[in-house]
């Protein structure tokens, strides 16, 4: 296998984009996520039609043991990545206390600890080559707290706060880090996160525009990236720090409501 990108939530969504996108242009790929059906549907489409090399990892990333599973298989196999793509991972609407405890709990397992984990994993062996990328999934939540999400917005605040703080740790190597912050993309998560009924997913971005901003902020060596956001949405993410924080939690929480 040559320049090998492992990603993370292949199946659907961002993270199918990324990996078609990653085969295009010659690389090989890991693939992780639950869905095996998908995972081999995908591997055998994008070796057909780009020639590349694909290897299937199944893993549900929010048992805890998974990521060192995963560290070790490829270890074991003895390949050499390239790219770590973080991209899997789930919201969930709801008012906290009301909502499934198991479920927000899986979610802090998959979007931080399981991201988390990748990278300190995988990280040693990037700086000992002095070469290598990451791409980190966050959200354009992570730029505000997020009433009705409240989870969802606070994991991905840790996820663009912790990608940000390892970029700069990371400075004097040739290794990057890079937090792409999406908004409203057209992919599974919506009805995942019981979102797809809100004002905010009725324009949504494609996950393949998503996903090639992303792709390209991450060879650039970036430190983050928005994308998938409107003209208006840029405006209002540039007045999160100017507005009041009691106005902005209203107007999250409004954006989180079903008409
Ligand atoms: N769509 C949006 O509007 C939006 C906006 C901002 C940020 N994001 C972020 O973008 C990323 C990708 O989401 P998406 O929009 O592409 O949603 P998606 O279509 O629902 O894709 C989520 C991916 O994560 C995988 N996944 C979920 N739970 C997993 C688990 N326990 N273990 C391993 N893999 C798991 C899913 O695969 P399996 O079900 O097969 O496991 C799937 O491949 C997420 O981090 C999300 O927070 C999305």
């Amino acid at each position: 296998m040559r320049n090998i990108a492992l990603i993370t939530g292949a199946s659907s969504g961002i993270g199918k984009a990324l990996a078609t996108i990653h085969a295009k242009t010659g690389g090989d790929l890991i693939i992780v996520a639950r869905s095996k059906d998908k995972l081999d549907a995908l591997k055998e489409d994008l070796e057909e039609k780009y020639g590349c090399e694909v290897k299937v990892i199944v893993k549900d990333l929010t048992q805890p043991n998974a990521p060192k599973e995963i560290f070790e298989t490829i270890l074991e196999e003895k390949i050499a990545i390239n790219y770590l793509i973080n991209n899997a991972g789930f919201g969930g609407r709801g008012k906290f206390h009301e909502r499934d405890w198991h479920d927000d709990h899986n979610m802090i397992q998959l979007n931080i600890v399981a991201l988390t984990a990748l990278c300190r994993y995988f990280l040693p062996r990037f700086v000992d080559r002095n070469e290598g990328r990451i791409l980190n999934v966050s959200s354009t939540a992570s730029l505000m707290a997020g009433p009705m999400q409240a989870v969802y917005f606070a994991t991905k605040a840790y996820v663009t706060s912790f990608s940000n703080a390892i970029a700069e740790e990371l400075h004097d190597t040739n290794v990057t880090v890079t937090a792409l912050l999406p908004g409203a993309t057209d992919t599974g998560f919506a009805k995942t996160a019981d979102m797809d009924k809100t004002a905010l997913f009725k324009e949504a971005f494609s996950a393949e525009e998503v996903a090639q901003t992303g792709y390209d902020a991450m060879l650039a060596g970036e430190l983050e990236v928005l994308a998938g956001v409107s003209f208006a949405q840029k405006a209002m993410m540039k007045a999160v720090p100017l507005t009041p924080k009691k106005i902005l939690l209203k107007q999250v929480r409004k954006m989180q409501e079903v008409d």
